[in-house]
């Protein structure tokens, strides 16, 4: 499709830039280079697993230093807390975006709260319902992973981060959506670029404005000619009389870059890393193909891409002793309530074998994540062609230093492997 809002770009070089910013810039801006909170955040759990944070003391300013006037903000850092915080939305509300996500990527559904929240929910998971994902996921996520898999399986190493699990979901959601092939290119770029907002923000804001332009075309050629693609089930998607409006389905399209792709490529990053690090681990699974549910749960649990999620109180309200006046912000630490001793057994540890309970990774209550079983699906066909493919796949043993980093962010910069090919 030649559209005015679509130029090529000059060189595949671009993406090349935009995946090492995505990469190195985006955890360091927000962090540092952390490499393991879990301790730091163990430590906060059992002295307050409701506190306050001082930000003067988090930027390292003096006491008396003056910050401009923002709320209060409290961490929530127990499973059984982050789940009665996300359970309540009445109290805890999803409006904290306007402030951050919504900036850029306008008015979302993940800002909205009830009775709004349902009614647009209902509609958009029309499209996301398992019967959906049957028609387009197998083939689309097997043809990705297939194509992406070409391109170094001859080779005998290659680094499954850049060459593999970064290009995967954007991809898979450009075929999802049916966006036309000659597009896809650019549509990776601006895909990078918005979702390293906190890279480059003016940037990620003309992104999103190109990609608002782009989409809308779509959704007018869909209304006129449905096919079968997300886009289409969306604009025909109806409820009691309810359609979604195109102020609805934009910004919808634009979410699932960073709700999407951005979750999925550190997910799968981070089960490999667990899986690689394991040997063990590594050859059980891939001897016997039914524990892949078990060792995605798993790492989704022991290595969330996302550590923390945002909340606001509505309302004065106590939460575990500690009292939290109304118009604070809340940190909900999903990583911090996926390792709750009281839950699991050496949470520490990354072990495929424990008894599956759910984790916090995809949140909980209304806003449970959508795209979870989308996600599950890429990630164990992705496992299996790779199992398929790629013979006694190992960590390269002379590459340095492999391991996940990232505070807000989490997943390993690079995955150098071996196969025999
Ligand atoms: C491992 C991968 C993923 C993780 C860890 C993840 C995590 C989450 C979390 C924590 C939320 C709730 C955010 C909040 O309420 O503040 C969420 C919501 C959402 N996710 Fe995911 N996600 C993943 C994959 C996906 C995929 C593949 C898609 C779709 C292509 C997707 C689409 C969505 C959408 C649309 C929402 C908003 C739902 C709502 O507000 O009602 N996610 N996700």
């Amino acid at each position: 499709m030649d559209t005015p809002g679509m130029v090529q770009p000059s060189a595949g070089h671009q993406i090349e830039d935009g995946i090492e910013a995505l990469l190195t810039d985006q955890n360091e801006g927000l962090a540092g280079d952390v490499r393991d909170p879990y301790p730091e955040l163990a430590h906060q759990r059992r002295q307050a697993p409701v506190m306050r944070v001082d930000l003067r003391a988090q930027l390292g300013m003096s006491t008396d230093a003056e910050l401009p006037p923002m709320p209060d903000v409290y961490t929530v850092l127990t499973h059984d807390l982050v789940q009665r915080v996300l359970r309540d939305p009445e109290t805890f509300s999803s409006a904290v975006y306007e402030d951050t996500m919504g900036l850029v990527m306008g008015k979302t559904i993940l800002q909205l709260d009830p009775p709004n929240h349902r009614g647009h929910r209902n509609l958009v998971a029309q499209a996301f319902r398992p019967k959906m994902l049957e028609r387009w996921g197998p083939a689309a996520i097997g043809e990705t992973v297939n194509e992406l898999i070409d391109t170094f399986a001859d080779r005998g190493h290659a680094d499954l981060v850049r060459e593999f699990t970064f290009p995967f979901p954007i991809k898979v959601i450009s075929r999802i959506l049916g966006l036309p092939e000659e597009d896809w290119l650019r549509f990776f770029r601006l895909s990078v670029e918005l979702i390293s907002l906190t890279v480059d923000f003016e940037r990620a804001v003309k992104a999103s404005e190109a990609l608002k332009g782009y989409f809308q075309e779509l959704i007018d050629m869909r209304r006129a000619e449905p096919r079968e693609d997300l886009i289409s089930e969306l604009v025909q998607a109806e409820l009691d009389g309810r359609k979604l409006t195109d102020d609805e389905i934009y910004p919808f399209l634009r979410l699932l870059l960073p709700a999407g792709a951005e979750t999925t490529f550190r997910s799968t990053g981070n089960l490999l890393y667990g899986l690689l690090t394991n040997p063990d681990q590594l050859h059980a699974v891939r001897e016997d193909r039914a524990l892949i549910p078990r060792a995605i749960e798993e790492a989704i649990r022991w290595e969330p891409p996302l550590l923390f999620i945002q909340r606001r109180a509505t309302r004065d309200v106590e939460l575990d002793g500690v009292e939290i006046p109304a118009g604070s912000n809340i940190a909900l630490g999903m990583g911090a309530a996926n390792r709750d001793p009281d839950r699991w057994t050496d949470p520490d540890v990354f072990d495929i074998h424990r008894s599956p309970q759910q984790h916090m990774s995809f949140a909980d209550g209304p806003h449970m994540c959508l795209g979870m079983h989308l996600s599950r699906l890429e990630t164990r066909i992705a496992l299996n062609a790779l199992f398929d493919r790629l013979p006694n796949l190992r960590l390269d043993p002379d590459a340095e230093d492999v391991h996940i980093h990232g505070f807000m962010f989490r997943s390993p910069m690079s995955l150098p492997v071996l196969f025999d090919n």
